[in-house]
C-alpha cells in the first residue's frame, strides 16, 4: 500500500473537475483498506468510489482513499434465484452486462447508471421504475475507527427515494467492500411501467421482451437524452425530485396547469425538478465551461475545464429561481465537497 501525494482527480470523478488530492491510496484489497485505516491519524478521510455523484470544489486535504475491490462471484443459487457479490469498486453498469450474459434478472432497468457497486447503495441509486433496494440483500463494511467488518442487511440501511443509512448517520464512519443482490435466473419480472420504455421495445418490436431487451431500450432512452460522461462532464441528475404536499400542488397547479407530477402517497406528490428548471428558463444555458445540459435540465454539464465552484454557482443560482417562481425548495443529489 504505496501512499502517493499530489494526485489529479480529474481521471476519477465523471464531472471531470481538476483538483487535487494532497495526498492518495489506491486500494485493491480489503486488507489493504484495514492497514489504511489503521495507519490513519487523521480526523477525516475522503472515501472515493466511482466519483460519480459528487461535485469537486477544492483541493482535498484530507486522505483520499481509492476503492478498487475487484471482482463478482455467485454465493448461493436457489431454484429460481441466485445471490450475487460484487466487490465495491466495480463499474455498476459492467456489473449490469455481466448479470444479462448469464441470463440474471433484476437490475436491467439500472443499465448505464455511472458508478460503482460501492457507491450504489448509498444512495439507493434508481430509475424506469426500480430501485437498488429492490434487489438488495445485504452489503459488507469496514468501521472507519474500529476497522472492525461489519454486514448491513437490507432493514438495516433505511432505503429511501436516492436515501440510506449510509448518507445519514453512517456518513463517513463507515466503508462498504462488497454489495450482495439477489438476482433472478427464470420468470423474471420485468419492469415495464414507465411509459418510455414501452414505447422504445415497440420501437423495436419486441413483442416479447426479454431482460436484455429491457436493458437496450433503458440503455436507448438514456443515450438519447443524458450526456456520456466520457464526452461531457456530468454527474447524473443534480438535484433530487422535490416531494410537496398536495395542497401545495394545486397551488401550483393555478398558476402551472401544466405541471407533471407523479402521487408518492394521499398526501404527497412529486414534482420533476427538470421541470422545474426548465420553466425557470435554465435548460441549454450555457455559461463559458459550465451550463445546463440541453436535453435534461436535471443535468448540470461540465464541457472541460470548469471549476468545481462555478458549478456549484450555478446550482445555488438555479435553486433559488426555482424557489421565487414556484417556492418549492430543490435538494441537491450530487454532493458538494
Ligand atoms: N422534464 C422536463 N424538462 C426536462 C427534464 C424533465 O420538463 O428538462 C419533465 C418531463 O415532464 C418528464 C419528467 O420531467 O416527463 C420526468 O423526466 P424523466 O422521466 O427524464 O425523469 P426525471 O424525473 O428527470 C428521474 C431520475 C433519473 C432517472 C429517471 C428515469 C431523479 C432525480 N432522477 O429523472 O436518475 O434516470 O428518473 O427513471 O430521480 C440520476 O439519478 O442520475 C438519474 C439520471
Amino acid at each position: 500500500m504505496k501512499i502517493q501525494q499530489n494526485i489529479s482527480l480529474k481521471p476519477f470523478n465523471t464531472f471531470g473537475i481538476d483538483v487535487n488530492a494532497k495526498a492518495y491510496c489506491n486500494i485493491t484489497s480489503v486488507e489493504q483498506l484495514s492497514e489504511c485505516l489503521m495507519q490513519n491519524h487523521e480526523d477525516e478521510l475522503f472515501i472515493l468510489g466511482g466519483g460519480s455523484n459528487m461535485l469537486l470544489t477544492e483541493d482535498i486535504e484530507s486522505l483520499v482513499i481509492h476503492i478498487n475491490l475487484k471482482g463478482i462471484s455467485i454465493v448461493e443459487e436457489n431454484e429460481n434465484s441466485v445471490i450475487v457479490k460484487a466487490m465495491a469498486g466495480e463499474n455498476w453498469h459492467e456489473f449490469v452486462l455481466w448479470t444479462l450474459k448469464h441470463n440474471f434478472g433484476g437490475v436491467e432497468n439500472l443499465s448505464l447508471i455511472p458508478g460503482n457497486i460501492g457507491t450504489a447503495p448509498i444512495q439507493n441509486i434508481g430509475a424506469y421504475g426500480v430501485e437498488l433496494k429492490d434487489v438488495f440483500v445485504s452489503c459488507d463494511t469496514i468501521d472507519v475507527e474500529s476497522q472492525k467488518s461489519k454486514i448491513y442487511s437490507k432493514k438495516d440501511c433505511n432505503f429511501n427515494y436516492r436515501e440510506s443509512i449510509f448518507k445519514q448517520q453512517l456518513k463517513g464512519k463507515c466503508i462498504i467492500t462488497s454489495v450482495n443482490l439477489k438476482l433472478t435466473t427464470k420468470n423474471h419480472k420485468l419492469h415495464l411501467d414507465y411509459g418510455a420504455i414501452k414505447s422504445q421495445l415497440e420501437l423495436a418490436e419486441k413483442t416479447n421482451p426479454t431482460i436484455k431487451d429491457v436493458s437496450d431500450a433503458v440503455i436507448s432512452i438514456r443515450q438519447s437524452k443524458l450526456p456520456d460522461p466520457n464526452k461531457i462532464g456530468n454527474s447524473g441528475s443534480f438535484f433530487k425530485n422535490p416531494v410537496i404536499s398536495v395542497i401545495d400542488f394545486n397551488e401550483l397547479k393555478v398558476n402551472f396547469p401544466d405541471a407533471p407530477s407523479y402521487q408518492v402517497s394521499e398526501t404527497e406528490i412529486k414534482v420533476p425538478a427538470g421541470w422545474l428548471i426548465e420553466k425557470a428558463g435554465f435548460k441549454g444555458k450555457r455559461f463559458n465551461d459550465y451550463g445546463v445540459h440541453h436535453k435534461q435540465a436535471l443535468v448540470l454539464v461540465n464541457y472541460g475545464g470548469a471549476k468545481g465552484s462555478d458549478i456549484h454557482k450555478l446550482a445555488l443560482l438555479i435553486k433559488a429561481t426555482v424557489k421565487r417562481i414556484f417556492n418549492i425548495d430543490i435538494e441537491t443529489e450530487v454532493n458538494i465537497m
